[in-house]
């Protein structure tokens, strides 16, 4: 539509302006159906490449996690593109974690008794057609589903797709190629093949498998604001709530774990043991078809840098920084990347090189702190969990946030319910750490703490 008008111009002042790009987008998952719309709304022309079919016209779609807790910058982003309302609208608020012990008490941690901020627990498939459709009234969006990028030159940005059902390869080529393609890359395994890129990825021990609670009469079998987290040490096992009343259960263990339950007997036997309250939510038929259907799955963890290369090719969301997902950013973190990008092309000054290098510049401090801080949980949920001064210092933060809300914002708190830069939250929680050490009111407080957190019994928590 656009190919009449030149790519680039000289203006006046020798700086270049851009005129409508060419942009090829690969991915139609969640940040690559945002990023699509967003350049969509600046006049580009995109193409979208999807390797799976029509999640829309799709009878059944194998994803990740069948809901995730939305939080303020994914928010934002949605925002940005008009359909934050649209998307909380059928969302379903979690005001605070709900912990299950392993009796069955349940104790509520309201996220943010202060000013009340929650988490919006959303459905995957739900998003990604409200992102689709809304897409659907740009004539300067293309959609190419079932097509599977395999092969992409980074300096002429001409690519090779693998299309359905024959794998016969089309070719394409675009000013700007954007990979949204997921943890495992394709777009990044190019780009780190080539010199100067530093990448690392790490699988952790730890599995994850979906299970379901669903609805009964009609009727949640749980209250439904609350994520649900049943923490057992190494193990772990949480539930959001779905607009159908069911409940999503995801199960987080370690894989010699999950190799030592084989028979139905001893699936049984392990959930009667650690989540016996939730064995008659899920029903024991229901728990035994779902737990074999499918092997657990890996969860890597990738930091790369830079993000781009030469003035053609860039990587957003997880192809840039797949986390483990113990902090429920790594979406956030993907539609928050769309945001730093787009501010990026409404300046109208800078060449589209100057963006992708500046684009990496502006992300990558604050894509590795966030994939650092997701691994800490992860380890924290283990180990740290366990000792007294750590839940010493939960308990302090909470008391501070409560007694100074605009000063003392615990990391969880500006994480997830702020847009403060990863990196500075991490900065903020250091230096709240060398206050409270300064001013050693830890030790005083600790002893109180150790009172209080025993009584109640609620500073497991780390998940969420
Ligand atoms: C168990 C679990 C729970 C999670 N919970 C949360 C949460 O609560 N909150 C949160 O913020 N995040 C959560 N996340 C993270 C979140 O799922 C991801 O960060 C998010 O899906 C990233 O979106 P994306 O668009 O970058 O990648 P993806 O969602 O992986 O989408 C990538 C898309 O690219 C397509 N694709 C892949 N390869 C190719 C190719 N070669 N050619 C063409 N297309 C291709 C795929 O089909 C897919 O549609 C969770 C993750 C897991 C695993
Ligand atoms: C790669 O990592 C090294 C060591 O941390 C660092 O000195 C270097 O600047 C990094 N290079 C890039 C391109 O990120």
């Amino acid at each position: 539509m656009s190919n009449a008008i030149p790519q680039s111009t000289e203006n006046g002042n020798g700086l270049q302006s851009r005129g409508p790009l060419k942009v090829a987008i690969i991915g139609g998952g969640l940040v690559g159906s945002l990023a699509a719309l967003s350049l969509a709304r600046r006049g580009h022309e995109v193409h979208l490449y999807e390797y799976r079919e029509d999640i829309r016209t799709a009878e059944l779609v194998q994803g990740r996690s069948i809901n995730l807790a939305l939080s303020q910058r994914g928010r934002k982003a949605l925002a940005e593109v008009g359909l934050e309302q649209e998307v909380l609208a059928t969302a379903i608020p979690m005001r605070g974690r709900m912990l299950h012990d392993i009796k069955g008490n349940r104790t509520v941690v309201l996220y943010d008794p202060c000013t009340n901020q929650c988490l919006y627990s959303v459905g995957r498939k739900y998003l990604n057609e409200v992102l689709l459709n809304a897409g659907e009234k740009f004539p300067n969006i293309q959609r190419h589903f079932e097509h599977k990028l395999h092969y992409v030159n980074l300096t002429q940005g001409r690519m090779e797709f693998k299309r359905a059902p024959n794998k016969e390869i089309v070719e394409a080529n675009a000013d700007l190629v954007i990979g949204c393609d997921g943890a495992f890359s394709t777009m990044r395994q190019q780009m780190v093949k080539t010199p100067g890129v530093n990448y690392s990825q790490e699988y952790i021990e730890h599995g994850y498998l979906e299970l379901c609670i669903p609805a009964k009469n009609g009727e949640f079998q749980m209250p439904e604001n609350y994520l649900h987290i049943w923490p057992r040490d190494a193990f772990m096992m949480i539930a959001l709530p779905n607009q159908d009343k069911s409940f999503t259960v995801t199960l987080s263990m370690p894989f010699k774990v999950f190799d030592t339950i084989r028979t139905t007997e001893e699936l049984l036997n392990f959930f009667h043991k650690y989540y016996a309250d939730a064995v008659p939510l899920i029903g024991e038929e229901r728990l035994v078809k779902d737990f074999f259907k499918m092997p657990p799955q890996h969860l890597v963890s990738v930091k790369c840098h830079p993000y781009h290369y030469g003035a053609k090719a860039l990587i957003l969301g997880d192809a840039a920084h797949a986390m483990v997902p113990y902090y429920g950013q790594g979406l956030n973190a993907g539609m928050e990347d769309c945001t730093f990008l787009m501010s990026l092309f409404d300046q109208p000054n800078l060449t589209t090189a100057e963006i992708l290098e500046q684009f990496t510049e502006l992300r990558w401090r604050d894509a590795h702190a966030i994939c650092d801080l997701a691994m800490y949980n992860y380890v924290e949920m283990r180990d740290l969990t366990k000792r007294i001064s750590f839940r010493c210092r939960k308990w302090l933060d909470t008391q501070l946030f409560r007694w100074y809300p605009s000063v003392w914002v615990p990391l969880y708190n500006s994480v997830s319910f702020t847009s403060m830069p990863y990196s500075k939250c991490i900065a903020n929680r250091k230096w709240q750490d060398k206050l409270l050490s300064n001013v050693f009111i830890s030790a005083t407080v600790a002893l109180v703490a150790i009172g209080v957190s025993t009584y109640f019994g609620v500073f497991k928590i780390s998940y969420f």
